[in-house]
């Protein structure tokens, strides 16, 4: 089955052809990088016209790319939600306009769980899984089940994992987004330099809360200040990280010890992270479950995971008809809700 993927739920423009949900035929991102830095962060006016103005060429880039026509496709996968309502409703628009063009039929798909599928590109790997997604946005962990539906088991009380990367990182002075500096800082010092705290780690629960954590590098930073002690940038980083990955990793493996899951997949920006990578792969080593990472590339936002995502959902036959919308603040479960209830395939 090949799906043509298409992703603009922020500020990448992106398309892509995967067939059968794990093999990449061609893809092409444009990200809007450049346009957004002179005013300091994402505009989504500015956003929704670039999207328009690029969508058609990155759809044909990604088609000539993967060498197929649309008579070779068995559908078309879009990002429905969640994101900047402007932003998505290009890329909503332009798949019902191939669809409706084509008689190819449409599948709406969230954002987070594109990221998961991003883990099955280039892997033989099959549902179901255990998935953590750490991002900007989101700390969570899913149960994936063999139909693709997801439940949850956990996720973060207040900030997200990349959040507060990104925090730890302003306030030692870093520039945005901070997460890949401090990760590159941490490889360089000592994670036994301070011992911040480890919240929820020995609870029964698979919730998650970093603003605490957050708090107490920033109160140490002001202690050390003034006490007038050098600080030490890569030792703060080093440490903070290792207080994340051992959160991160313990959850994850009373997970997949409770489910019996014996494969994990990891989503969503924070899954670059070096020390995540590593503390993961070991705890799975040790303890019995395999942890797949997607490819860097595909750990941020693109198309290849709507497509592989949209092989999931396609093959159950999960499809929406041309009045399908987009939807700024979409839940997982709401998400599911509207397949389940037909209210995707019914005209609303
Ligand atoms: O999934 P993503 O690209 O965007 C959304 O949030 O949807 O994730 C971006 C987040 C940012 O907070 C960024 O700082 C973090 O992922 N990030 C990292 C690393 N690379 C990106 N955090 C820690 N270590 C990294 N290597
Ligand atoms: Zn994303």
């Amino acid at each position: 089955m090949k799906i043509l993927g298409i992703e603009t739920s922020c500020d990448e423009t992106a398309a892509a052809v995967v067939e059968d949900g794990r093999k990449l035929l061609g893809e092409t991102v444009a990200s809007q990088i450049e346009t957004h830095a002179k005013f300091g962060g994402v505009v989504p006016e500015v956003a929704s016209r670039q999207h328009v103005q690029s969508i058609t060429a990155v759809v044909e880039d990604a088609m000539n790319k993967s060498g197929v026509a649309f008579d070779d496709l068995d559908a078309i996968a879009v990002t429905c939600g969640p994101g900047l309502l402007g932003a998505l409703l290009v890329g909503v628009s332009a798949a019902k306009g191939y669809s409706l063009a084509t008689g190819l039929p449409l599948v709406p798909v969230h954002h987070i769980a594109g990221h998961v599928a991003a883990s099955f590109v280039g892997t033989d790997m099959a549902l179901p899984v255990l998935a953590l997604v750490v991002s900007g946005g989101h700390t969570e962990l899913l149960v994936v089940n063999e139909s693709f539906e997801f439940h949850k088991l956990g996720g973060t009380k207040d900030d997200a994992a990349g959040e507060a990367y990104d925090k730890v990182a302003r306030i030692i002075g870093l520039s945005y987004p901070g997460g890949p500096k401090v990760d590159e800082l941490a490889e360089k010092g000592n994670p036994e330099a301070y011992r911040f705290p480890r919240a929820l780690m020995d609870e029964d629960t698979y919730d998650f809360s970093f603003s605490g954590l957050k708090s107490a590098v920033a109160n140490e930073l002001v202690k050390q200040n003034r006490r007038q002690e050098e600080v030490v940038p890569a030792d703060v980083c080093a440490s903070f990280q290792q207080a994340v990955v051992d959160v991160l990793v313990e959850k994850t493996a009373r997970a997949a010890a409770e489910t019996g899951l014996n494969q994990v997949v990891v989503a969503g920006g924070v899954a670059a992270n070096q020390g995540l990578r590593r503390g993961l792969k070991a705890k799975g080593d040790e303890q019995g479950f395999r942890v797949y990472f997607p490819p860097v590339r595909l750990c941020t936002d693109n198309a290849a995971m709507i497509a592989a995502a949209g092989y999931f959902l396609a093959s159950q036959g999960r499809f929406a008809d041309l009045y399908l919308n987009a939807y700024a603040a979409l839940s997982l479960e709401d998400w599911q809700r509207m397949y389940r209830s037909g209210m995707f395939a019914n005209g609303m």
